[in-house]
This record gives structure tokens, C-alpha cells and sequence, in this order.
């Protein structure tokens, strides 16, 4: 496994291998690894010849009062995972590297997909991450690039992005990988106590409450957000920032449930504010 810290070491290894006719994967992640990352880099390793994985917290992308300093890092713990892995490149330039004294270029999506669930209550995030990851589809070229359906908003608004400016890139999401007791992971999982680690599993427990509802023949999407706000609410120290049931594919609330549709939600559980989501297809 090579790393490379630098834009140029980035570039020459990955020139070297589409020499080769190697066909390109591309992990973008903010490191402190953990399953779900994990099962995207499986998921790459098995579709595409070159592995890259970047490591990188993005400052662009967190708001200023926001967890980017004390955001978790472990660069040795997560080279040894992907190594193990079987990934060919590792990625982790410095801030520095990619935002040089002087950048000021950002990539800038407008309309209702960064508007609305985290984009309302996070503003500049997807600024941010659209930034980054156009950054990187140029940087290495990707045949490929794996996303998780945790974040599922981000992967709505990749598409669009990649479809609006038309990288050559096909963007391949991946189902959200959970803990045996639901919680589905995420690298700032680990801010919870474990007190709050119980707590936080009520988002699961309501989603899937939800889900069994709707199976059931619940199809009002207001009895939904209603269910879901009531779980949530029942747990003393969560606060919710949103419970909203959309479309799948365009995030517009529905009043009605049909087709593929999304019920995402963002609580604040003690200092982390935690993101699920669950999709389904919905019959009349
Ligand atoms: P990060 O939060 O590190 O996540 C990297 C990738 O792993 C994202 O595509 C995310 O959706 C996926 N992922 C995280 N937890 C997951 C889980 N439990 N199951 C499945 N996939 C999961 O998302 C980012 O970083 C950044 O915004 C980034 C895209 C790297 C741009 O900076």
C-alpha cells in the first residue's frame, strides 16, 4: 500500500496505473475508520483494479461552531485497517494542500437538494463537500466512487453535482452498515457516553417502527413523522433537529406515501448531533 501526501504524489501514482489500463475505485473519507467505510473499500476492491482511499477532515465542510478540531483522528489505526484491506493508495494531504493560501474557488450546488434536512440546519456543509469531492474526482480520475446511504443527502447531491458538471464518474451508493443493536455506525459514535450509546439507539428503533407501520398499510406521511417524533421525544436528553419523510430520489416532502420514498432524521444525543435514514418501496 502507498500513501501519498501531496497533490503531485497523487497524481504520478495514479497516472502510473491508468497506464496500466487499470480501472479506478475512490473511497473519499474523513478517516477514524470504522465497518461502514470499510464495506465501501470492500465493495471497491471488488469492482475496480486501483483502490484509492483519501483520509482527509475537511475543514470547508464543518460550520464554525461546529466539531472540526476535536473531530476524531487515528491516521496509524486506520492505515493498518486499509492495508489489510487490500487498497493500493491512501490519500491524506494536509489543509494546506488542498485549500493553499489563496484558494478561493468553491463548488456551489443551489436548489431544494442542499436546501433542505441537513442543508437547512448545517449551512455551507454541502459548499464544503462538494468542494472537496469535485477536488478529488479531478485529482484522480475515478472510474468509480463509493458512497454510503448513512448520508444519504450527500449521495443525492453528488449525482446531481456529477451530472451537472459532467464528471465522467459512475457514483455507486452502499447500503448503511449498523451495529447489532441498530445504531448505525458512524465515527462520532465515539463522543457518546455510554449512557447516551443506549440512548442513541432509539433513532434504529424508530425508523424501523416506522418501516413496520408502513408495512403494515400506514401510508399518511404526517402519522410517520408523528410516530417517529414520539419515539424520539420519549427519550429525555435527544433533541431532535429533524424528522422528515421524502422522496427518495428528489428529497421533496411527501404528504402521501408512494413509490420510493426516505424517512431521515438528525438528533442531537448529548454533543453529537447523529443522522439515520431508512428507504423504502412504498405500494399504493
Ligand atoms: P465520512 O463521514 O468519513 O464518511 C465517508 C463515507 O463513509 C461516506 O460516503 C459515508 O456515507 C460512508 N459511511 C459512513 N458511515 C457509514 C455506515 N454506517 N454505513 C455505510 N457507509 C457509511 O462523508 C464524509 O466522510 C465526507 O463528507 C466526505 C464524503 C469524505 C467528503 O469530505
Amino acid at each position: 500500500m502507498r500513501t501519498a501526501k501531496t497533490v503531485d504524489r497523487l497524481r504520478q501514482a495514479v497516472r502510473a496505473a491508468r497506464q496500466e489500463g487499470k480501472t479506478i475505485g475512490l473511497v473519499p473519507t474523513m478517516g477514524f475508520l470504522h465497518a461502514g467505510h470499510m464495506s465501501l473499500v470492500d465493495r471497491a476492491r471488488r469492482e475496480t483494479d486501483l483502490v484509492v482511499v483519501s483520509i482527509f477532515v475537511n475543514p470547508a465542510q464543518f460550520g464554525p461552531s461546529e466539531d472540526f478540531e476535536a473531530y476524531p483522528r487515528d491516521e496509524e489505526r486506520d492505515l493498518a485497517m486499509l492495508e489489510e484491506a487490500g487498497v493500493d493508495l491512501v490519500f491524506m494531504p494536509s489543509a494546506e494542500e488542498m485549500y493553499p493560501e489563496g484558494f478561493a474557488t468553491y463548488v456551489l450546488q443551489e436548489g431544494s437538494l442542499t436546501e433542505t434536512l441537513c442543508g437547512r440546519s448545517r449551512p455551507g456543509h454541502f459548499r464544503g463537500v462538494t468542494t472537496i469531492v469535485a477536488k478529488l474526482f479531478n485529482l484522480v480520475g475515478p472510474d468509480r466512487a463509493y458512497f454510503g446511504q448513512k448520508d444519504a443527502q450527500q449521495v443525492a447531491v453528488i449525482r446531481r453535482m456529477v451530472k451537472d458538471l459532467n464528471f465522467d464518474v459512475r457514483i455507486v451508493a452502499c447500503p448503511i452498515v449498523r451495529e447489532d443493536d441498530g445504531l448505525a455506525l458512524s465515527s462520532r459514535n465515539t463522543y457518546l457516553d455510554s449512557r447516551q450509546r443506549q440512548d442513541a439507539t432509539v433513532l434504529s428503533r424508530a425508523l424501523f417502527e416506522a418501516r413496520a407501520a408502513i408495512e403494515a398499510g400506514q401510508r399518511r406521511a404526517a402519522a410517520i413523522r408523528e410516530l417517529v417524533r414520539n419515539r424520539i421525544a420519549a427519550v429525555a436528553d435527544a433533541r431532535i433537529d429533524y424528522v422528515e419523510v421524502v422522496d427518495a430520489d428528489d428529497l421533496t416532502p411527501l404528504e402521501k406515501l408512494q413509490g420510493r420514498i426516505m424517512i431521515a432524521v438528525a438528533v442531537r444525543i448529548g454533543k453529537p448531533r447523529l443522522i439515520d435514514n431508512i428507504q423504502m418501496t412504498v405500494d399504493r
